[in-house]
């Protein structure tokens, strides 16, 4: 039985009810936008030892790193119940925060689209149980419709093209029960008072070509014209700089 299917069914219940810890398909291509552009960073072997420091990762966010995870985590509650997608590996310990606040009957499953940064995420959540890790393209889940009570994308949309991007929030909408919370933290517009925006704005373009367009637009406006979200809230950090939006589907 192929890989999707068989996960598809799991999640429904329906197939074998071992949920498997790793799921490593070989034949998921690297979205060229990742090879090109973003390589150093996150394919690269090298890259993901230098870029995986607690500090690095609160400098490139300009110190805001534990108060945007902990936003992030806020809105899983404490103890967490039900289960948990996060969209895409990062570098720091968000995954692992979110992994000591499962409950007892709680799960999280965490998709990346390249092998290194699974490895990687492996290594950091040895000892941790309830989580599950997958290798999938944000683009095309695995995961039936509804399957899960929370789906955080924590810094992924800005480097995406503009239809990757799209296709990423409908997926998360898709995959998010009725009533659960789809969580993005991200980057922003700066207020026109931030100084931030002058220091950012060659940054984001030099290095993150598609990033700029989080600043041009809501992420509320990229949400499928089906979605009828119960709720959509909007929070921003650092002047602007960052925000959090909740969609409660
Ligand atoms: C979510 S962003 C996080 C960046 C952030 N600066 C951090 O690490 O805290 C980077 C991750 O997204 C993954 N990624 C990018 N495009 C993806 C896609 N289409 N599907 C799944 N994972 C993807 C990359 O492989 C990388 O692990």
């Amino acid at each position: 039985m192929r890989m999707r299917k068989a996960l598809k069914m799991q999640h429904r219940g329906q197939g074998p009810p071992a949920v498997k810890r790793y799921t490593f398909p070989a034949d998921i291509p690297i979205p060229d936008y990742l090879r090109r552009t973003y390589w150093w960073a996150y394919l690269n072997p090298r890259g993901v030892r230098f870029f995986e420091r607690q500090w690095l990762v609160n400098l490139i966010l300009w110190g805001n790193y534990r108060r945007l995870r902990d936003a992030a985590l806020a809105e899983l509650g404490f103890p967490i119940r039900g289960k948990v997608l996060q969209v895409a590996c990062v570098y720091g310990d968000f995954t692992e925060r979110v992994a000591r606040r499962l409950g007892p009957q709680a799960h999280m499953d965490v998709i990346d689209v390249a092998p290194v940064q699974l490895d990687n995420l492996k290594r950091k959540i040895k000892g941790h149980r309830g989580i599950s890790l997958h290798r999938q393209d944000s683009v095309d889940l695995a995961f039936a419709d509804g399957t899960y009570d929370y789906v955080v994308v924590y810094f992924l949309l800005h480097e995406q093209p503009g239809s990757a991007r799209i296709r990423t929030i409908g997926e998360a909408m898709r995959v998010v029960r009725p009533g659960g919370k789809v969580i993005f933290v991200d980057y922003h517009q700066p207020s026109p008072a931030n100084p931030m925006r002058y220091v950012m704005t060659p940054v984001l373009t030099l290095l993150e070509p598609f990033a700029m367009d989080m600043w041009v637009n809501n992420i509320a406006d990229w949400l499928p014209a089906a979605a009828r979200p119960a709720a959509v809230e909007k929070h921003t950090y650092f002047g602007g700089l960052y925000q959090k939006v909740v969609v409660t589907a």
